[in-house]
C-alpha cells in the first residue's frame, strides 16, 4: 500500500538521518521544505522532497495538501492515561481554596485515584483508558508513554500494566510502559514507607521485569512522597533488572532528585518546575533529557519549568502532557506546545522540536518517531489551511488539525 501526499505547503521537521536529540541553540532551528511531497509505503516513510521531484510511480492513494502544513505526530513522553473515574471534586476543592498538597494530605490525590482503580475491573479500566487513547490520537499524538502508579498494590499495579500492554497491541499509536509503583504511600503503609518500598522492590518489580510489562521505572521523588534515598534504592534495584529510569522530580521542591536521576543514567527527569542552578548544571553532558509539563503548571497554577534557562544553558528540553486525573486532566499536545510558547517563552521552533524529536528521545523512540525521515514510522499530521506552523501555538485552544496518519493510515 503506497500513499503520496502532494502540494504540501510546508513539510516540517524533515531530516536525512535520525538525530538523537536537539539541544540548546539548535532548538531554534526547525528544518522544513516548502511545496513538498511525502511518499508512504505501508507503515513507513519511503521518501520526501520538493514537488519538482515528485515521484511518477503509480500509488494507491494521493492526498492533496494544498495550503496545508504536514508535521510529524507529537511524541508525548509522560502520561498517566490509564486511570479510573476522575477527580472533578478535587478540582472544585482547589477552586475553593485547598491546595493540591492539602487535598493529598486529606487522603485525596493519588490515593483517591488508587481507591477507584483498585475496585474497577480490568475490562472497565481498559474501556475508560481507551477513550483517552483515541482522544489523544485525534489530537495528533503518535507515540505516548503511560505509567502505572494508581494501583499501589501488586494486583492493581499489574492490572494497570496489562491494560497499557493491551492498548499498545490494539491501537496504531506506539505506547511505552513505565512502572510507577512508588507514586504515593498507600494508607495501609502509613509510617511504614520502607516496608512499602520493600513490597514494590521484592513483590512487584521482579514480575514487571520478568513479564516485560514495563521498560521504564519511575518514582515520585518529592517532599512528602519519596526521598532521594528512596529513589536511589528503587533505581538501584530496577536498573539491575534492566529497567531504565524516567523519574518525577522537582515538581514542588528541589531536593536532589535530578542528581539521583543523572547518577542512574535516567533517560529523562520530568516536571522540573523548581530548578536550582545546580540542578541545571547536573544535567550538562549527560544522556538525561529534561522534560517539562506545562499543562500541569497551568492546571495547578504552579511555576512553569524554566525553559529559557535550561535551553540557554545548552541543554535539550522535551515537552509532554502529564495527562492524569489529578494535576493535568488533558492530553492535548497542541495546547502543551502553545503553553510552552506563551508561558515559557519557547519559540514555536523550540516547542515543536521539544514535542517531537526530543519527546521521542525521552521514550527511546528517536530512531523510529519524531521526524519526517526515510524509514521512520509514517506518523504525521495534516493541518487545516493555515498560514504557517507558528499558527498552531498562536491560535492556542483552537484545533488546526485536519487529519492524522498513524503507521501510514488515516485514523
Ligand atoms: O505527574 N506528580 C505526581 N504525579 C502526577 C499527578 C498525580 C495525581 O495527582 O494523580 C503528576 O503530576
Ligand atoms: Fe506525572
Amino acid at each position: 500500500m503506497t500513499s503520496l501526499v502532494i502540494n504540501i505547503k510546508e513539510l516540517i521537521q524533515v531530516e536525512e538521518f535520525p538525530k538523537t536529540m536537539i539541544c540548546g541553540k539548535e532548538m531554534k532551528i526547525l528544518p522544513a521544505l516548502k511545496n513538498a511531497f511525502l511518499l508512504i509505503k505501508d507503515d513507513l516513510i519511503m521518501d520526501f522532497g520538493s514537488m519538482e521531484n515528485v515521484p511518477t510511480i503509480p500509488v494507491d492513494t494521493t492526498i492533496d495538501a494544498t495550503n496545508k502544513i504536514v508535521l510529524p505526530t507529537w511524541c508525548d513522553s509522560h502520561t498517566h492515561i490509564v486511570y479510573a473515574g476522575n477527580r472533578e471534586q478535587e478540582f472544585v476543592d482547589r477552586i475553593n481554596g485547598l491546595s493540591y498538597e492539602e487535598i493529598a494530605a486529606n487522603g485525596g490525590g493519588i490515593l483517591n485515584s488508587a481507591k477507584k482503580l483498585q475496585v474497577i475491573s480490568e475490562i472497565e479500566l481498559y474501556k475508560q483508558s481507551a477513550i483517552r487513547v483515541e482522544e489523544v490520537m485525534q489530537l495528533g499524538t503518535g507515540a505516548v508513554e503511560i505509567k502505572s502508579g494508581y494501583g499501589l498494590t501488586k494486583e492493581a499495579e499489574l492490572k494497570m500494566l496489562r491494560v497499557i500492554k493491551k492498548l499498545n497491541e490494539n491501537y496504531p499509536i506506539t505506547i511505552k510502559a513505565t512502572f510507577l509503583g512508588a507514586h504515593a504511600l498507600p494508607t495501609e503503609f502509613k509510617h511504614r514507607k520502607n516496608e512499602y518500598l520493600d513490597a514494590v522492590i521484592k513483590d512487584i518489580l521482579p514480575i514487571v521485569a520478568a513479564e516485560k510489562l514495563a521498560e521504564f521505572i519511575d518514582i515520585f521523588c518529592e517532599t512528602g512522597y519519596f526521598t532521594v534515598a528512596d529513589t536511589k534504592r528503587l533505581l538501584l534495584a530496577s536498573t539491575k533488572l534492566g529497567l531504565t529510569p524516567k523519574i518525577h522530580v522537582n515538581q514542588f521542591t528541589a531536593i536532589g532528585g535530578v542528581q539521583a536521576g543523572v547518577e542512574f543514567n535516567a533517560l529523562s527527569v520530568d516536571h522540573l518546575e523548581e530548578m536550582r542552578d545546580e540542578d541545571i548544571a547536573a544535567l550538562k553532558d549527560t544522556r538525561t533529557m529534561p522534560v517539562a509539563l506545562p499543562s500541569c503548571s497551568y492546571f495547578l497554577s504552579i511555576p512553569y519549568t524554566p525553559a529559557r534557562k535550561i535551553i540557554d544553558s545548552g541543554l535539550p528540553l522535551a515537552l509532554a502532557s502529564d495527562y492524569n486525573p489529578g494535576s493535568t486532566p488533558s492530553g492535548n499536545m497542541n495546547f502543551v506546545v502553545a503553553t510552552a510558547c506563551i508561558k515559557m517563552k519557547m519559540t514555536p521552533e523550540e516547542a515543536i522540536n521539544a514535542a517531537t524529536i526530543n519527546g521521542a528521545y525521552a521514550m527511546g523512540l528517536e530512531q523510529t518517531h519524531g521526524s519526517i525521515c526515510k524509514g521512520k514510522k509514517a506518523n504525521f499530521i495534516i493541518t487545516k489551511e493555515i498560514p504557517s506552523y507558528g499558527f498552531i501555538p498562536y491560535s492556542f485552544g483552537n484545533n488546526q488539525i485536519a487529519s492524522v496518519y498513524l503507521e501510514g493510515k488515516e485514523i
